[in-house]
């Protein structure tokens, strides 16, 4: 008898403006491993129920949204960073707004509309390995992960890397405006029923505050290569 070998599977969760989102591209680039970016999952959907007028509090209409909605991740041409195409409209910048983040946040509590988005996230593990960035991928939906890691930072340190990359975009934005809302959105994304913000038991815990990338990349590393 004859068993598929396993695909490797590194999660990374962690809350927002943790860094997860720049830690796993650059590790997954590292191993050579395939991304999986699930917020822009939970994004996306959020951006097409909006873009077709539905009530985000209609868990029947999101979890319709969220089956129906057709998610597809490309390469950018230039090698910048991936594009993200909801039904068939380059979203990537739209994907990026708080206002997004917020949408998908409360789309996100809604169970049925998590189970929707199950298996197309499992479909993301494919050899040699994957790296899956999000909340849940450790706990819920790769819980048999070899490498798991659990990012934090304090809000306030979260708070001024987020307002460094809007600004960079030219996006008018305060700083105490930003810790609130990543305060709220944190504290939603803990208290949840379902699949809460928590680090799974077997997870390596990682303080960025104060860190530069390069060395939360080498902790990263070095649990998958322990
Ligand atoms: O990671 P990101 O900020 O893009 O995620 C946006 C929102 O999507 C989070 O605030 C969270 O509510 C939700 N999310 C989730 N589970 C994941 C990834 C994201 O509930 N695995």
């Amino acid at each position: 008898m004859s068993h598929a070998p396993v695909v490797p599977v590194l999660t990374i969760d962690g809350p927002s403006g943790s860094g997860k989102g720049t830690i796993s591209a650059l590790v997954a680039e590292r191993l050579g491993w395939r991304l999986l970016d699930s917020g822009a999952l939970y994004r996306a959907v959020g951006y097409a129920a909006g873009a077709a007028g539905l009530d985000l509090s209609d868990v029947e209409a999101m979890t319709r949204c969220a089956q129906g909605t057709r998610i597809q991740f490309r390469a950018a041409g230039d090698g910048g960073a991936t594009r993200v195409v909801v039904n068939g409209h380059d979203a990537t910048d739209e994907l990026r707004t708080e206002t997004a983040g917020a949408a998908a946040s409360a789309i996100a509590s809604m169970p049925p509309v998590r189970e929707a988005l199950v298996a197309l996230q499992l479909g993301f593990r494919k050899a040699p390995g994957l790296v899956a960035d999000g909340r849940d991928m450790g706990t819920v939906i790769f819980p048999d992960a070899a490498y798991k890691v659990f990012l934090t930072a304090s809000a306030a340190e979260r708070a001024k890397r987020r307002y460094k990359q809007l600004k960079e975009k030219g996006l008018s934005v305060t700083l105490a405006g930003l810790q609130r809302e990543i305060e709220a959105r944190d504290s939603r994304d803990a208290s949840r029923a379902v699949a809460p913000l928590k680090p799974a038991e077997d997870a390596v815990l990682v303080d960025t505050t104060g860190m530069g990338i390069d060395e939360v990349v080498a902790k990263v590393l070095a649990v998958v290569r322990s």
